[in-house]
């Protein structure tokens, strides 16, 4: 059996880092700007909202091959990064000159104060790595994750527009990338453990078995996956995480497989990933993930640590809820597999137990008899966490329904499953009549609170018009196959 590994392992630009003690506890923004004086990285927000701290990550694939994706660098902790290749703003200018994304920056006045422009800078770099020309829309796109109080957008984008990629070799091609992966690829089988001098620990098991071995072993460790969730309760000190153990590196709970009309899901899969995956195949989910956070949040942030974080406004948990997903939940003593409509009991109480790790979610795909939509209502259309979700799934016979699923979150604890509006659903011809008296019932059946998001009863008419807003949409497709 291969030895215990006792230090993390990375890239910074061309330098290798060793780390063996607390550092591995402190966000890699922290790191950088106080422990390096690598002052580029901007900190606005320190919770993954504003884009000011983005790096460029490159993490091992399956194939043993680097892999470069934008990240917030604010919620990413040290000990996340090992066999991991970062790149900083201080490493885009080449013998003294600019990268094509800062020169089209400072040429169309992208910048004022100057605070958010390394975010931005990274974000159109990583652009121009993976796309030879863009558009005003991919551009929006590509900085959703990046916020700026002084320029506006305009000038940043018409420097999007501007950015000539040719100029200059890509930055993932300046680095000796074939060293890097061959000194991951020889680790890549080893466990790793840290513990402090002040009693902090952190695991990196070698396969899943050593991971379930050690959660059955030592309860308190926190599972840490893509930390977008746990990064900000550490910095808002709401949870700071002293005993850790990551899992996002683990390749039996991390790809996703279609088999016949299933989705079966691992726990790690990003969301990213899950974006790609559902393309073809589930095109609302597909469409609700492009306003899942940004870029920079969906290629850390992991499905299972949005189930398990259990928030009510969990954006891919009415699709789960409406679907009958499955969780497959695993220990050291076996697997047992949970219907996700009885996982929940309560406000963050879920039915895992302390040894368990989630490691895989079975999503049946809707039926071609099926109607299905999924609805997430918020403030501003990117970055932003919804008011209220609803996903919508009825099963025709012509025009009758012959089976209903409905689910909705930010109304209860819980994503609430609408019972006595499947009832009234059920048996009944779709009609606009039907569809107004479902909205009221729904209106009924839910319980939402009053907050910054909006009241109880805004909440309550959103849900009653998105049942309209449903049967506008869907009525001529299902006349079309009645007919
Ligand atoms: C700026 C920002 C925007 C966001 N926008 C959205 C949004 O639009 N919609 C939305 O739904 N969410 C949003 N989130 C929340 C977050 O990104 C998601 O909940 C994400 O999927 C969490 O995954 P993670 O891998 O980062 O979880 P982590 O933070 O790593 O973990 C979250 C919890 O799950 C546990 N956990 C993780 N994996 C497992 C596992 N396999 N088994 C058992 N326990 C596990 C952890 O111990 C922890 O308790 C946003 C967060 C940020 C910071
Ligand atoms: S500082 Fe705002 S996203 Fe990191
Ligand atoms: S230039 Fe000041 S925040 Fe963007």
């Amino acid at each position: 059996m291969p030895a215990t590994r006792e230090k993390i392992v990375f890239y910074l630009n061309h330098d290798r880092v060793e780390i063996t003690c607390e550092d591995a506890f402190l966000t890699l923004s922290t790191w950088l700007r106080v422990k390096k004086a690598m002052t580029g990285t901007k900190v606005v927000c320190s919770e993954g909202d504003c884009g000011a701290c983005t790096v460029i990550l490159g993490w091992m694939n399956p194939v043993g091959k680097l892999e470069y994706r934008i990240v917030d660098s604010c919620i990413q902790f040290l000990f996340q990064l090992d066999s991991c290749h970062v790149i900083t703003v201080e490493a885009l200018t080449e013998n003294g000159k600019l990268h094509p994304a800062q020169q089209a920056m400072v040429e169309c006045f992208g910048s004022q104060c100057g605070f958010c422009t390394p975010g931005f800078v990274m974000a159109l770099a990583d652009l121009a790595e993976k796309e030879q020309s863009h558009t005003t829309t991919s551009i929006k796109d590509k900085l959703a994750g990046n916020l700026c109080r002084c320029t506006g957008y305009e000038a940043i984008v018409k420097a999007g527009l501007a950015l000539n990629a040719a100029q200059q070799v890509k930055i993932s091609e300046r680095f000796d990338r074939k060293a890097m992966e061959a000194e991951f690829a020889k680790t890549a089988g080893q466990s790793l453990k840290i513990e402090t001098a002040s009693g902090q620990i952190f695991f990196k098991p070698a396969d899943l078995g050593e991971a379930l071995k050690l959660r059955a072993a030592m309860p308190q460790l926190r599972l840490v996956a893509g930390a977008t969730d746990l990064g900000v309760q550490h910095n808002k000190g709401r949870s700071v995480v002293t005993h850790a153990m990551f899992i996002a590196h683990l390749g039996e709970i991390g790809d996703v497989q279609k088999r016949g009309d299933l989705l079966e899901i691992g726990a790690t899969v990003n969301w990213s990933e899950v974006l790609a995956a559902t393309e073809a195949d589930l095109p609302e989910l597909h469409a609700i993930l492009k306003v899942f956070a940004a870029e920079q949040i969906r290629n850390a942030a992991t499905i299972g640590g949005n189930i398990i974080n259990a928030s009510p406004i969990a954006d891919s948990l009415p699709c789960l809820f409406a679907l009958d997903a499955r969780l497959v939940l695993r220990s050291v003593s076996g697997s047992r597999e949970v219907a996700i409509n009885g996982f929940y009991s309560g406000y963050k109480k879920f039915d895992l137990r302390a040894d368990e790790i989630l490691a895989k979610i079975i999503l049946p795909l809707p039926k071609t008899n099926s109607l299905f939509k999924l609805y997430k209502v918020s403030k501003r259309r990117d970055l932003d966490i919804s008011t209220v979700t609803l996903a919508i799934h009825l099963q025709m016979a012509g025009a009758k329904i012959a089976g209903a699923q409905l689910a909705a979150g930010g109304v209860a604890a819980t994503i609430l499953r609408l019972a006595n509006t499947e009832k009234l659903l059920i048996g009944a011809e779709l009609s606009a009549e039907l569809f107004h008296k479902a909205g009221d019932m729904a209106m009924s059946e839910i319980q939402p609170q009053s907050d910054v998001r909006g009241s109880a009863d805004f909440r309550k008419i959103l849900i009653r018009n998105l049942f309209h807003k449903f049967y506008f949409e869907t009525s001529q497709a299902v006349g079309a196959k009645a007919g």
